[in-house]
């Protein structure tokens, strides 16, 4: 195989640093997924990735251009849906999962010791029941940061009163296998639902509200054991579909008008390959100035002209019998008006990625274009 090159992108955006790291979060379920990547070879892992984020994630991974090799879950998540398979589909990343959790379509299933490496690193895995029979945290090689799932949350830890849950076991899990970390070691939790990011082993050994400080195994158990807690209101969709890892009952019929690409930007973009070629069936939409579009970068044929600062008034003089691409210079303001077409209820909008300059550079026709 050949050796692969460190990018000067994913060097950039790893802040210099020698792994990328970025917490990403799903508001809707208070979940956080963790993306790692190794910069010299750019393979990269993504932990708890959640369903309805795989193209927010995705675009990421594309962006940076990273090599995932294992989307890892913490557990069979009661409250949410896991976006692993979709990313295996998509990329070719191996699903991870604790072995005992006796999920489908599993490709990497995991055991407390167990190693999972991308590039010269590794996660280290530890098996941390309690919350489920099923839970694994998962440690940086070098111990500086672990992922604890619903193991132990920021001052507070994962009910233990479903999913073979049980108090006694939790209490060992932490105590032993995350407290035994060192002190300075960053605790990334599965979710939280008021802002709170990190923490910290020498912050949760004092300040957890249910194990920390004195508290002992006693303390611990008879708090969790008199909580009172509501059912999970998405556990009947959610377990059933982490049981398959993520993969959906039925596929859905794809509604989509053309290949779009969602930017990590979130916004529905196409390449000027496929447009060029289906020209004839789209309004492609040049929101530039009267003096750009008749000066020297030139037109594409049969483009519909309406500068962006008049677009909100004047866009009932677009056709509504086909599909709009919307394009600019650089596609920067075409992304704007992109987002304003779509906000007025315009379902079948993209901008052209990259703008009349990727266009032109990719060879395809302008009008009024000024010979190079
Ligand atoms: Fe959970």
């Amino acid at each position: 195989m050949p050796r692969p090159v460190a990018s000067p992108l994913l060097a950039a955006a790893a802040g210099g640093a020698a792994l990328l790291f970025r917490q990403l979060f799903d508001a809707a379920t208070g979940s956080f997924t963790y993306l790692l990547a190794d910069v010299a070879t750019g393979q990269g892992l993504l932990i708890d990735p959640v369903f309805e984020q795989h193209g927010r994630d995705l675009s990421l991974i594309q962006e940076l251009g990273i090599e995932l090799v294992a989307c890892l879950d913490t557990h069979a998540h009661a409250d949410h849906v896991t976006g692993s398979w979709l990313m295996h589909q998509a990329t070719g990343a191996a699903i991870a999962l604790a072995a005992t959790a006796g999920a489908e379509n599993v490709t990497l299933p995991l055991r407390h010791g167990d190693r999972v490496a991308f590039g010269s690193h590794h996660l280290e895995v530890r098996s941390t029941p309690g919350h489920t029979d099923g839970c694994l945290s998962y440690v940086l090689d070098d111990r500086s940061l672990a992922f604890t799932g619903d193991a132990l949350l920021v001052r507070g830890c994962g009910r233990c009163d479903f999913q073979q849950g049980d108090a006694h076991m939790l209490w060992r899990s932490i105590t032993e296998q995350l407290f035994s970390l060192p002190d300075s070691c960053l605790l990334y939790p599965g979710h939280d639902y008021t802002g709170r990011l990190v923490t910290s082993v020498v912050e949760e050994k004092a300040f957890n509200a249910r194990l920390g400080g004195a508290a002992t195994e006693r303390d611990f158990v008879g708090h969790m054991q008199a909580m009172k807690l509501p059912h999970p209101h998405r556990i009947a969709e959610a377990l059933p579909g982490n049981l398959r890892s993520g993969k959906p009952r039925q596929q859905r019929p794809s509604d989509s008008w053309a290949p779009l690409q969602r930017s990590y930007a979130g916004l529905p973009e196409l390449l000027p390959a496929w447009v060029a070629e289906h020209r004839s069936e789209l309004i492609l939409l040049d929101v530039r100035s009267l003096e750009e579009y008749n000066g020297p970068d030139g037109y594409v044929p049969g483009s519909l002209l309406l500068p962006l600062p008049e677009l909100e008034q004047r866009s009932g003089e677009i056709p509504t019998d086909r599909p709009v691409v919307v394009v600019c210079h650089s596609g920067s303001r075409s992304a704007l008006a992109t987002q304003q077409l779509l906000k007025a209820g315009r379902s079948q909008v993209a901008n052209l990625r990259g703008g009349l300059s990727r266009w032109s550079d990719e060879g395809y026709p302008l009008e009024g274009a000024a010979a190079a």
